[in-house]
């Protein structure tokens, strides 16, 4: 039993933390902690003063210390005199929008709760227990059901909330947030994930100063600027070594993280649906379902945070044949021939990776309509024979000819005005009417918060990936949207567009998935600019970032990874000088790189030389033997590669009888000390060898002394050993 409740006080277990709660007399649900398990109850811990211009809800009567501004709680709302950020926010039929919520009753549920319509963390019932928490306006029939799903094993606990309209009178919901977490003690700092297009998820580490923080996103998608997923870690802690929590919400729109440092020096995170272009109307008997967050603590240190998030992604986020299936190595089109592509020109790189071990051939964008630039065809899907003068399924029968796999971009939520799809639907187009709409890459925004939109779009990548031997598609959002207004609700209900959109694209996703479940389904947004659990709940894989620069990249997966699996980062071997950047890199520095991810080539193999040639053959070989380790070993920062001179990662095998040290060398210099990488997550009684020479060493000698970086000479030199355990020592 990992959920306890005596008397209403809330025990919620997992192998190392303790998250709990307690309904007070007055029937506020406070929030007592949530740390290592003390196997206590903490609620010792509160004891506030009367801490003036604070006031005081009415049945405390006389007790100027009982204030809802000052005590954590476990869901905060508006006007009831807590100050501080709320989780939810109403406004009744009468235009107030106080909200008092006390608790009603608890009910605990063997397994893990799903919710309508969105990802949610999924676990069988002797994985996890659900809790939820029914609490009840006082003076309104408005009800909130908080959802704690505990997954002991995995030190998870995932929170969703219900807000339920039990009244007679409508009521509209102008915020409605997924968590609220109070902590009391201690001096915090946050960590967020922030870029651009091709430049994302870099991490900023700051101290929580009086007042708010915040990290969100207005853009329809969760964004390259701002990833919906923060750390708080206390003061000192380390990649090794300290407190933290985890906190990633399971969404790909927009979204909204804030940290409040108060004023009694305590911090509340709020994070969910971005209130500011959010509004839903509750009619009576009506429910409004949030989306996840997944929250985990560790004592640890930030390493450990990101092995339980890597792992509960993997096994209870993503789904399907490729959640565990291995992945291909793939050959994509794009950057080696952007839109200037035919059926010859295709089969010649296939041929050419084909002969390398390439195991499928994806044809980027182009290939439908009249699309030969990005101003124009977005929309109509079906082949466009004079590039494809076979269609699909001849082409698809050739590739496979060699001995590869087949797979296909899509843009589906887009439409370019020059394609027959606008001219036959224009008002498909998300724009307000007698304004003109902003476009971006030219393009405008389908309204798939339609259903007669989406039901087309069904219906048209389905027949796409009927006509021939389809395996995978590569899914891309080329934009962010802007003009919310749909011609399916009315001017008071406007506000429920952004999320009614999030809402279509995973009932599209849901379809397309469960239809076609031999389909590897890749997520993309130019890029890494949908890159959440949200998405991964669909494709188990993401393109990480249009940047495909291999050192830029060291810096872009490092981010990545703080929350997501490597097996989730989509990432390629491109041409040098790189398309991005313009930088030179060896081709074993950028497989080196790429192969910490889901591991892929996207340039003309054939315009290398033999030699390279041979190379890149055994970089496939070595991706092969390599693969299971990467994607299901735990994965190690041994460097920050944006301070050290170097970026070096490893892997070690859930037995740690293997591991693999990867990474590169930004710089030389003359006489340069070499610098030992020390291993970790090694045991330490046993001897490793070492693929490369043979030498053998203990686990406490790497993981205490390390292994002496190569002598270097050039730029960005490639870091790679291999070893494991030595039967003879
Ligand atoms: C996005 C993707 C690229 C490529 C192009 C095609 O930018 O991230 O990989 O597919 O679109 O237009």
């Amino acid at each position: 039993m990992s959920i306890k409740a005596a008397g209403r006080t809330f025990f919620l277990e997992t192998k190392h933390s303790l998250y709990q709660m307690k309904a007070d007399s007055r029937g506020v649900l406070k929030h007592l902690w949530y740390g290592e398990n003390t196997g206590q109850d903490m609620e010792y811990l509160l004891d506030y003063p009367d801490v003036s211009f604070s006031g005081n809800i009415y049945d405390a009567q006389d007790q100027r210390s009982y204030s809802l501004d000052t005590m954590p709680l476990e869901y905060a709302s508006e006007g009831t005199g807590d100050y501080r950020i709320s989780a939810v926010s109403v406004c009744h039929e009468n235009g107030a929008s106080a909200l008092d919520l006390r608790y009603e009753g608890y009910r605990i549920l063997p397994g893990k709760y799903s919710i309508p319509g969105l990802p949610a963390v999924y676990a069988g019932e002797s994985e996890a227990e659900t809790l939820e928490i029914t609490l009840k306006d006082t003076a309104s029939d408005v009800r909130v059901v908080l959802k704690y799903g505990v997954l002991p094993e995995y030190d998870v606990i995932t929170r969703s909330a219900v807000i339920m309209n039990d009244g007679a009178d409508t009521v509209m919901l102008n915020k409605a947030h997924s968590l609220c977490l109070d902590i009391p003690y201690g001096s915090w700092e946050w960590i967020h994930f922030h870029g651009r297009w091709a430049r994302e998820r870099n991490p900023q580490r700051l101290k929580l100063l009086h007042g708010i923080q915040e990290s969100s996103s207005i853009r329809g998608t969760s964004s390259h600027h701002q990833n919906p997923a923060v750390i708080l870690c206390k003061e000192g802690c380390s990649e090794t070594n300290g407190t933290c929590i985890g906190a990633a919400l399971m969404y790909s729109g927009c979204f909204q993280a804030q940290a409040e440092y108060d004023q009694l020096r305590q911090v509340r995170l709020v994070m969910g649906i971005h209130a500011d272009l959010f509004c839903w109307e509750l009619k009576p008997g009506d429910s409004f379902y949030t989306p996840e967050v997944i929250l985990s603590h560790t004592e640890n240190g930030l390493q450990a945070l990101s092995h339980q998030f890597h792992r509960v992604l993997r096994e209870h986020v993503c789904r399907g044949k490729y959640q565990k299936a291995e992945r291909p190595v793939l050959i994509n089109n794009w950057e080696a021939t952007y839109f200037d592509f035919n059926e010859e020109k295709l089969l010649k790189i296939a041929e050419g990776a084909a002969a390398l071990g390439v195991d499928m051939l994806v044809m980027d964008d182009g290939w439908f309509g009249k699309r030969d630039s990005d101003t124009l065809g977005l929309g109509d899907w079906s082949v466009n024979k004079e590039k494809i003068p076979g269609g699909l399924d001849g082409l698809v029968k050739k590739i496979n000819g060699l001995g590869m796999q087949f797979g296909i971009w899509f843009e589906p939520e887009m439409v370019s005005e020059d394609s027959d799809l606008y001219r036959a639907h224009p008002d498909w187009a998300i724009r307000i009417p007698g304004r003109n709409p902003v476009r971006s890459r030219f393009q405008l925004v389908l309204d798939i918060s339609r259903a007669d939109v989406r039901e087309y779009l069904f219906r048209a990548v389905s027949r796409i990936l009927r006509l021939a031997n389809i395996k995978y598609v590569k899914w891309d959002f080329n934009r962010s949207v802007c003009d919310w207004y749909t011609e399916s609700l009315p001017a008071g209900r406007q506000k429920e567009m952004p999320h009614r959109f999030v809402l279509g694209l995973y009932e599209l996703l849901d379809r397309l998935t469960g239809a076609f479940p031999d389909v590897l389904f890749e997520g993309c947004c130019g890029g890494g600019g949908r890159f959440d659990a949200g998405i991964l709940y669909y494709c188990p894989q993401i393109w990480c970032s249009d940047d495909t620069d291999a050192f830029e990249r060291t810096q872009i997966q490092y981010g990545t990874s703080f929350f997501y699996p490597v097996s989730a980062m989509g990432s390629h071997v491109s041409a040098v000088p790189n398309h991005q950047t313009g930088r030179v890199t060896s081709l074993r520095t950028r497989a080196v790189t790429a192969m910490c991810g889901s591991f892929g080539y996207e340039l003309d193999l054939n315009t290398l030389t033999e030699e390279e040639k041979e190379e890149v053959k055994s970089q496939i070989r070595a991706f092969k033997e390599f693969g299971p380790l990467i994607h299901n070993g735990k994965f190690y920062r041994l460097s920050d590669p944006y301070h050290d001179n170097y970026a070096i990662w490893q892997f070690v095998s859930e037995d740690q009888k293997e591991t693999l040290v990867q990474g590169m060398i930004f710089r030389s210099e003359p006489n340069m000390l070499r610098s030992p990488v020390v291993l970790r997550g090694l045991d330490p009684q046993k001897k490793y060898c070492l693929r490369e020479d043979g030498r053998v060493y203990s686990g406490s000698a790497l993981m205490a002394g390390g292994l002496l970086l190569p002598e270097t000479s050039g730029d960005y030199v490639p870091v790679e050993f291999y070893l494991s355990v030595s039967l003879s020592h």
